[in-house]
């Protein structure tokens, strides 16, 4: 399968690099430019025991590329992952500010049916947030593509991100 991940932070890059090992295509995109040049050369921002050798293993084989290019990412995938931040705000609801970010790039560029999928931690009712902001644009640029959303909130712990992703029943 074509899969996109928005954000190669903790969650986005864990996801993309099991999710490539387990022989699927990857683009992980990010707005951090120089987070994306040191990915390229196999350059990891962040300790996660076997995440080096996997990362490493997958770019060698060609299923896992980076880019901080939106357009490539969402041409690429069928399935869009959404794993940027999500902050607290000042009155300590979570800041959907990334999220509906990327959104909005996804349905500036979508061509095509996309399932997009919600990997940050969110609150209830998110979904229809981004499923309005996405709507909102496809209808400006008077195409009507089908799209869905849907939610797949994730659990990992740091230091064990791995083995949680891969064995997620313990
Ligand atoms: N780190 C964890 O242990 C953990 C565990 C479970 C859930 N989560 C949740 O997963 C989400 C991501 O967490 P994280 O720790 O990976 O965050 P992070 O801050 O490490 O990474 C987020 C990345 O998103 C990128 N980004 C921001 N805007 C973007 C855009 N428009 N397009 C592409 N990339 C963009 C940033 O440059 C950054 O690299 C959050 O909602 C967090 O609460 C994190």
């Amino acid at each position: 399968m074509k899969i996109s991940i928005y954000g190669s932070g903790y969650v986005g890059l864990v996801t993309a690099t099991c999710l490539a090992e387990v022989g699927n295509e990857v683009v992980c995109m990010d707005i951090h430019t120089d987070k994306i040049e040191h990915l390229k050369q196999e350059r990891i921002p962040i300790y996660e025991p076997g995440l080096e050798q996997l990362v490493q293993d997958n770019i060698a084989t060609g299923r896992l590329r980076f880019t901080s290019d939106v357009a490539e990412a969402v041409q690429h995938g069928l399935f869009q992952f959404i794993a940027v931040g999500t902050p607290p705000d000042e009155d300590g609801s979570a800041d959907l500010q990334y999220v509906l970010a990327v959104a909005e790039s996804i349905a500036q560029h979508m061509d095509g049916h996309h399932i997009i999928i919600d990997k940050s931690t969110i609150p209830v009712g998110t979904a229809d947030k981004v499923k309005s902001t996405i709507s909102a644009i496809l209808e400006t640029r008077s195409q009507p593509y089908e799209f869905d959303v849907v939610s797949n909130p994730e659990f990992l712990k740091e230091g064990s991100a791995i083995n949680d992703f891969m064995k997620p029943t313990g």
